[in-house]
C-alpha cells in the first residue's frame, strides 16, 4: 500500500506513487526557495520568496511563489506564517481559534528570542537573544511548500527533550528515535501507543537546562510529525493542507512554568469549571436500566464512599438514538425520580449525547426531523446529507459551521435536558466526536453497513417492572463562522492526498471510519480540512447550549476529542483504555500532557480501566491514582465485569482514604484551578516544571505532582507492595505522617505500601488550605473547617494561597483570596475576605519544628498551653485556632 518514493521523483517526474516515507535525502534535495523581496515595518518583516531551483514535485507540484510574514506579537512570541499569495488556502477559522493581538508596543529589540534568516536558499532560525542559541532551525533543510504537502524541518540537540504533539499515549518525554506523531482524530479504541488518538495539538515544549521555549503550528490539516536521530537530532512538520503558521514561545531560561503560561496567551486559559466536579464521579456503559443506576447510587452511600455525581451511557437512549430515553427500561418518570433524588441528597448526574443524530426520515424522530427542517447537516461532495452509520444505524452529522446550529443544540438541549419535564442534567458528557462512525471505508451503503454491523444492537436482558422501588423506598448564541477566503480545492484529491499520513483508523483512508472528507459545511468548508476541530466545535456547542439552559452557571462538558484551546470550555476524560498495569502508568503521561501542555487541566482516564476485566489490586491501586486526576471518574465498558468501588473490601477501604486526602486538599486544588484560569499556570506539574535544573526529572512520568506541592508516588508494578520513587534535592513531608524526608537527587524505595496506600508527599516551601477532614459530598465539605498546613523548605519558610467562592457562578460578586506566608515562626495569613467560608479554622499545624516551643501566639497573644501540641517523634506543632475564617492571623511560635 504504501510505497518509497523513488529517485524519480528527484527527477521531476511527478509520479502516482503515494508514500508515507521519503528518503530524507531526498526531501533535502529540494530546492527550497530564496527571498526576492523583503520590507519590514515596526516589528513586522513581510517577503516573497520564489522557488529556488528545479521543482522536486515529491507530492505535487510545488508552488512557486510564496509569501512569508514575521511579527514579533510580544516580547515572547514570534508569529512566522508562510502563506501561497496566488491560491486561496485553508487557515484554521478565527471563531475557532481566535489569534492573539500582537502588543502594538514591542519592538524587535526586546524580544527574548530573535527571527534570523538567510536569503538563498532562504532558511530561518529562532534564537534566544540573551545567549544567541538556537533554538529552532531550518538550515539544511528546504521547506516544501505543495497543494497538500508540507514539509519544515529543525535540527534539535541530541537527546532533545520534547513534550507534547498529543494526543498520544506514549511517555511524556517523547522519544528522539524514530518517533512519528500523526494528528487526525480518531476513535482509538484501547488508545494504543505510537498511533493517531482523538485528538490533536501541534504544540510542543523543548526543555533544556539552558532554558524551555514552546512552538505551536496552528494547523488542523492531518500531519505527520516525525523525530529522528539519525544525521543528528531533527523534528519534521509533514502537514497534508492549510498554511504554515508557527508560534515560537521563548518560555524562560529559568522557570518552564513562562512558556505554559505564554501558550494560554494564544489558546486561551483554561475554564473554571464547578466545584462540585472535583468530587467522584462513577459511570459504566452497560448499566441494563433505571434499576441499576440506583442500586448503584444507594450501594456507594451504604459502603460510605463519597459519590458526588451519577452518570449514564447510551444505555439510557431508545435505540441508541440521542435526547430519546428507552421507556421500558429507562422509563422518564423513573430517571426523573432518581434525578430528584441525586439534587436532594446534593449529588448530580450527567448523561451522554454523541454527535450523530439517526437519518430516520419520515419516523417522526424529532431530532432528526427538525434539524432536517434547519437544513443544519454536513453535506456530501452532491449536497445530499452525508451519511455515516453509527449507534443508532444509519446517521447524519451536525454541521457545526452552520450559523443554524448552534440553535438547533441549544434547542434540542433545552428540550430533553428541561428540569421541569425531563431530565434535568448538572453536565454534559460528549463522546464520538472525532467524529467516529463504525462505516468502513468506501462506506458506499451504510444502511448495509448498519445492518450487517447490527446498529442499533437489540438489548439482551428483559426489560425491568417499571414500578420497582428504588433507594429502599416505594415508587412515586450564535455567531457566524463564516471564512473570509473561499477555500479552492481544484485538483486536489481529497480522499488519497499524495503524502498519506500514518492514520491508524481501519485501512488508513483519511475518510475511513469517520465522516467523508469531502464532506461539506455550509460555510464550503470539507472535513479534509476541519475534521481535526470537530470534536472542539462540538464541544463549544454543547458548552453554549448548557450556558442557555443555565446562563449564569459555569458549565461541566467533558469530550474525548479536542483541538488546540478545548480546555478554555471543556474537560476530557482520555478515551477507551484497557483494565491493565501499563494503561494505568500510562495515565499519568496523559494527564501531565493534557493539563501540563495542552491546557485541558479537567481531564482523567477511565479509572479501574474501561475495557477487559479490572481486578482487585489494579482497581485498588487505580482509584488511588484517580484520586489525583483532576477529573475523577471510575468508568467501565459493557462487558466488563462491574467496578464500582463498593465491589471489594480492599477497593472500598482504598477509595475511602483517597477521597478523604482528595476532599481536604480540594480547595487547594479549586485554588490552583482559578489560577490556572487567570494566567495558565499548570494545575499539574512534570517533576521537571519544578525542578528544570535536575536532569534526572525530565523522564519522570510515573509521579508527578498535584497543584504545585503535593508530590504523589504511586505503585507502579502489579502485586507490588513498594515503590522506587525520585526525590529531587529538597525538603519533602509524608502527606499523612507529616514526617520530614530529605531529598537527596536519588530515587528511594518506599516499602510497606499496602493497598488501601499511596505515598503522597508535600513538597517543602508549602502552606496548605486543608479542610479537616473529608465528606460525603462536596457540599457537606463546604461547611467543614479548615486546618492549614505550614511545610517550610530548606530556608525555613513556607508560602501558599486559597482562593474561594460560591463554586458555580461564572460571575462572582463575592470571592476570598487569602495569601499565607511562613518565615522565622510566624504564619501570616492576609487577603481579602469578600465571599463568606462560614467556617472556622480548626487549628494550624507546623511541621519540621525542631523543638518544643516555649511560647505559642495567635494574634500576637499568647495561648494556653494546652491549646498546642508538639509531638517530638514527628516534628509536628499543632496549634488549635477555633476562630471563624473570616479575616487575616497570624499564628507564631517560639
Ligand atoms: C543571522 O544569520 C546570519 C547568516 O547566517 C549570521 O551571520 C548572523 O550571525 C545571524 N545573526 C544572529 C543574531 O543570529
Ligand atoms: C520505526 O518504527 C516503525 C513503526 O513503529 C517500525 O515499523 C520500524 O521498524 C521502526 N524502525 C526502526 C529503524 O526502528
Ligand atoms: C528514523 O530513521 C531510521 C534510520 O534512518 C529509519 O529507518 C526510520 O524510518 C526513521 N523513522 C522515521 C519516523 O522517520
Ligand atoms: C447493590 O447492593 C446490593 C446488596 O449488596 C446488591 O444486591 C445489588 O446487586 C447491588 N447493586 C448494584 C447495582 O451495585
Ligand atoms: C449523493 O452521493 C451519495 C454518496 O456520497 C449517494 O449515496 C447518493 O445517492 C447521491 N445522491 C444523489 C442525489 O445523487
Ligand atoms: C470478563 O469477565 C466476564 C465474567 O467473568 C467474562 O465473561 C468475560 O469474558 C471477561 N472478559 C475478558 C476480556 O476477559
Ligand atoms: C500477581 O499476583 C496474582 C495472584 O497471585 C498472579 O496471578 C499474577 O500473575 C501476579 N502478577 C505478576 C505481574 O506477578
Ligand atoms: C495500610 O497502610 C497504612 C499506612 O501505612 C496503615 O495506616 C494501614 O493500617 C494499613 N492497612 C492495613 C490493612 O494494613
Ligand atoms: C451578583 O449580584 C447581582 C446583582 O446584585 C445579582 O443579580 C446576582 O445574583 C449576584 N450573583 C451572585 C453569585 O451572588
Amino acid at each position: 500500500m504504501h510505497s518509497l518514493v523513488s529517485l524519480v521523483s528527484i527527477l521531476g517526474i511527478v509520479t502516482s506513487i503515494y508514500a508515507t516515507y521519503v528518503d530524507p535525502q531526498v526531501l533535502d534535495a529540494c530546492p527550497g526557495y530564496k527571498v526576492t523581496q523583503v520590507s519590514s515595518e515596526g516589528a513586522t518583516l513581510t517577503a516573497n520568496l520564489a522557488l529556488a531551483g528545479k521543482a522536486c514535485n515529491v507530492f505535487g507540484p510545488d508552488i512557486e511563489e510564496l509569501s512569508l510574514q514575521v511579527t514579533y506579537e510580544t516580547t515572547t512570541r514570534i508569529h512566522v506564517k508562510i502563506t501561497d499569495p496566488s491560491e486561496a488556502r485553508y487557515e484554521v477559522p478565527e471563531s475557532i481559534v481566535p489569534r492573539p493581538k500582537p502588543d502594538p508596543s514591542v519592538s524587535v529589540h526586546d524580544a527574548e528570542i530573535r527571527f534570523n534568516y538567510t536569503t538563498s536558499p532562504f532558511t530561518f532560525s529562532i534564537s534566544r537573544v540573551s545567549s544567541s542559541e538556537v533554538l529552532f532551525s531550518t538550515a539544511s533543510h528546504p521547506i516544501i511548500f505543495e497543494p497538500q504537502y508540507l514539509r519544515v524541518k529543525t535540527n534539535l540537540p541530541d537527546n532533545a527533550n520534547i513534550y507534547g504533539l498529543g494526543e498520544h499515549t506514549d511517555s511524556f518525554r517523547l522519544p528522539t528515535f524514530n518517533t512519528t506523531r500523526t494528528l487526525w482524530s480518531r476513535d482509538a479504541y484501547g488508545v494504543p501507543t505510537g498511533s493517531n488518538l482523538y485528538g490533536n495539538h501541534p504544540i510542543y515544549f523543548e526543555h533544556r537546562t539552558t532554558g524551555t521555549h514552546g512552538v505551536f503550528l496552528l494547523n488542523s490539516n492531518g500531519m505527520d510529525i516525525k523525530i529522528n536521530d539519525t544525521a543528528g537530532t531533527s523534528l519534521e512538520y509533514n502537514v497534508i493542507g492549510g498554511v504554515l503558521d508557527f508560534y515560537f514561545l521563548a518560555g524562560s531560561e529559568t522557570d518552564p512554568l513562562e512558556v505554559t503560561r505564554q501558550y494560554a496567551e494564544i489558546v486561551g486559559t483554561p475554564a473554571e469549571v464547578p466545584y462540585w466536579s472535583f468530587g467522584l464521579h462513577q459511570c459504566r456503559f452497560g448499566y441494563e436500566n433505571y434499576i441499576d443506576v440506583a442500586g448503584v447510587i444507594s450501594n456507594y452511600s451504604a459502603a460510605q464512599i463519597p459519590l458526588e455525581t451519577m452518570w449514564t451511557d447510551i444505555d439510557y437512549m431508545y435505540k441508541r438514538r440521542i435526547f430519546t430515553v428507552d421507556p421500558q427500561y429507562f422509563p422518564l418518570p423513573r430517571m426523573r425520580e432518581i434525578v430528584d433524588y441525586l439534587h436532594s441528597h446534593n449529588q448530580k448526574y450527567v448523561l451522554m449525547t454523541d454527535p450523530a443524530v439517526a437519518y430516520l426520515p419520515g419516523e417522526g424522530y424529532g431530532p432528526f426531523d427538525r434539524g432536517s427542517q434547519m437544513d443544519v447537516w454536513m453535506k456530501a461532495a452532491n449536497g445530499s446529507d452525508s451519511l455515516g452509520a453509527v449507534w443508532p444505524g444509519v446517521t447524519v452529522f451536525p454541521d457545526w459551521f452552520n450559523p443554524k446550529t448552534q440553535g438547533y443544540w441549544d434547542n434540542e438541549f433545552a428540550m430533553f435536558y428541561d428540569p421541569d419535564t425531563s431530565i434535568d442534567i448538572d453536565g454534559a458528557w460528549i463522546d464520538m466526536n472525532e467524529p467516529s462512525s463504525f462505516c468502513n471505508y468506501p462506506c458506499t451503503d451504510p444502511f448495509e453497513q448498519a445492518r450487517e454491523q447490527d446498529l442499533p444492537p437489540a438489548r439482551d436482558t428483559p426489560p425491568p417492572d417499571p414500578n420497582a422501588p428504588i433507594f429502599g423506598e416505594a415508587s412515586p448564541s450564535q455567531r457566524s463562522l463564516g471564512l473570509r477566503k473561499r477555500v479552492d480545492h481544484a485538483g486536489d484529491n481529497l480522499q488519497d492526498p499524495p503524502y498519506h499520513i500514518q492514520n491508524d483508523a481501519g485501512s488508513g483512508a483519511l475518510s475511513d471510519r469517520t465522516a467523508y472528507v469531502d464532506a461539506k459545511s455550509s460555510n464550503g468548508l470539507v472535513m479534509y480540512d476541519t475534521h481535526n476541530l470537530y470534536g472542539t466545535m462540538m464541544s463549544t456547542a454543547t458548552h453554549n447550549a448548557m450556558l442557555a439552559r443555565r446562563p449564569s452557571e459555569r458549565t461541566l462538558v467533558i469530550t474525548r476529542s479536542t483541538f488546540a484551546g478545548a480546555g478554555s470550555r471543556v474537560g476530557k476524560w482520555l478515551g477507551d483504555n484497557f483494565s491493565q498495569w501499563d494503561h494505568y502508568r500510562a495515565s499519568i503521561a496523559g494527564i501531565l500532557g493534557m493539563a501540563g501542555v495542552y491546557h485541558i487541566p479537567m481531564v482523567g482516564a477511565d479509572i479501574c480501566g474501561y475495557a477487559e476485566n479490572t481486578t482487585e489490586t489494579l482497581c485498588a491501586r487505580w482509584a488511588m491514582l484517580g484520586g489525583f486526576y483532576p477529573f475523577m471518574r471510575n468508568h467501565n465498558a459493557d462487558t466488563s465485569i462491574s467496578q464500582e468501588f463498593y465491589r471489594w473490601p480492599t477497593v472500598a477501604q482504598a477509595a475511602r482514604n483517597v477521597l478523604d486526602i482528595r476532599y481536604r486538599l480540594m480547595d487547594y486544588l479549586y485554588t490552583a484551578f482559578h489560577q490556572a484560569h487567570l494566567d495558565g499556570t499548570p494545575v499539574l506539574n512534570a517533576l521537571w516544571y519544578k525542578y528544570p535544573q535536575d536532569p534526572s526529572t525530565f523522564a519522570i512520568d510515573l509521579q508527578f505532582f498535584f497543584g504545585d506541592s503535593i508530590l504523589v508516588s504511586p505503585v507502579t508494578e502489579e502485586n507490588a507492595t513498594s515503590v522506587s520513587a525520585y526525590f529531587p534535592k529538597d525538603t519533602f513531608y509524608d502527606f499523612l505522617t507529616l514526617m520530614p524526608l530529605q531529598g537527596r537527587g536519588e530515587t528511594v524505595m518506599i516499602d510497606n505500601v499496602n493497598f488501601t496506600s499511596i505515598p503522597v508527599h508535600i513538597r517543602g516551601g508549602a502552606v496548605l488550605p486543608l479542610r479537616e477532614k473529608g465528606a460525603m459530598t462536596t457540599t457537606q465539605l463546604r461547611s467543614t473547617d479548615f486546618e492549614i498546613v505550614v511545610a517550610p523548605d530548606s530556608q525555613g519558610e513556607a508560602s501558599g494561597s486559597l482562593y474561594a467562592d460560591d463554586g458555580v457562578s461564572i460571575t462572582q460578586n463575592r470571592t476570598t483570596a487569602v495569601n499565607f506566608s511562613y518565615k522565622h515562626g510566624t504564619l501570616t495569613a492576609q487577603g481579602n475576605f469578600g465571599y463568606p467560608l462560614q467556617v472556622n479554622i480548626a487549628r494550624v499545624r507546623f511541621l519540621g519544628v525542631s523543638h518544643a516551643p516555649h511560647s505559642v501566639k495567635i494574634d500576637g497573644r499568647p495561648v494556653k498551653t494546652g491549646s498546642f501540641t508538639f509531638n517530638e517523634s514527628t516534628g509536628v506543632l499543632d496549634v488549635n485556632v477555633g476562630t471563624p475564617f473570616d479575616s487575616a492571623f497570624t499564628v507564631q511560635y517560639s
